[in-house]
């Protein structure tokens, strides 16, 4: 099957009458498609696809149910050192899915957004990804939103705010007494939206994995065995109703 063909395959699921809060902001470690393309004798490119076709049914379902930010971990700065084969599949993946899905998550409302330091990126993916932009500028500044993290990295994100600010520091522009946790929030990649309240890990790992790190201080987390491909809205409802019976002190009593 075409992998569009397979994106265009399944509808969004209608929204649900919902009677609880949910997170302003989910966040997710998009982990085990290639252990369930494994388990099933397929090459793990095809779990990546699965995966990305379940990237586009819960972004869009997160949209239905009021969640304002929803992202996810898709390419890592360490992803690089995996076999080119898989990597290539993977910018394979970008490059015929990432536009397609930003079309059909603006007609349901959804701004696609991709973060990351994308200079590595092959110049074709870096044009559809300021063509993904576009898509997302129309939607307004208020459209839910779905993040891709692609070549990102929380150390890497940090180590690059460091340097803007140490700039600003040389030019004259910033003393460094005015440095504050705020103005380095300002300069990571998510720099316009609020922190992630829930951070779900699938498929039984249980690890951060340099996943905002700076944004996750005071995330809640939520693992579980599910392996991403197989992430269905239930197991959505499943963390967020686990994430309603907790009690956020962020430090306080
Ligand atoms: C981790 O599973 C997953 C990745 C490294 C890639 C995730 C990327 C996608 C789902 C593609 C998203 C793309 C778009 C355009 C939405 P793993 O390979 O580490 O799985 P394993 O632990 O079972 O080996």
């Amino acid at each position: 099957m075409g992998i569009l063909k397979l994106f265009r395959g399944k509808a969004a699921p209608q929204a649900p009458a919902i009677d609880r809060p949910v997170p302003r902001h989910i966040a997710v470690i998009m982990d085990g498609n290639g252990r369930w393309a494994k388990k099933r004798g397929m090459p793990r490119s095809y779990g990546h696809a699965v995966g990305a076709e379940t990237f586009r049914t819960i972004a869009t379902y997160c949209k239905d149910i009021g969640v304002q930010y929803f992202t996810v971990y898709a390419f890592s700065t360490e992803n690089w050192k995996r076999p080119k084969e898989e990597v290539d599949a993977l910018m394979d993946l970008f490059r015929k899915y990432l536009k397609e899905a930003a079309e059909t998550m603006f007609q349901r409302g959804v701004a696609v957004r991709v973060l990351g330091d994308l200079t590595p990126l092959p110049a074709d993916i870096r044009a559809q990804i300021a063509e993904v932009d576009e898509i997302a500028d129309s939607l307004g500044p208020d459209a839910a939103t779905a993040s891709l993290c692609i070549n990102y990295g929380g150390r890497d994100e940090i180590k690059n705010a460091v340097r803007a600010l140490a700039r600003e520091v040389q030019a004259g522009t910033v003393s460094p007494e005015d440095i504050t946790e705020d103005s380095i929030a300002a300069h990571l990649y998510t720099a316009h939206m609020p922190d992630p309240d829930l951070i779900i890990r699938p498929s039984g790992e249980i690890r951060t994995s340099n996943f905002l790190l700076w944004q996750s201080a005071y995330s809640e987390y939520y693992f579980t065995e599910v392996l991403w491909p197989d992430f269905s809205t239930a197991d959505m409802d499943r963390a967020i109703d686990d994430f309603n019976r907790r009690a956020r002190r962020f430090g306080g009593v």
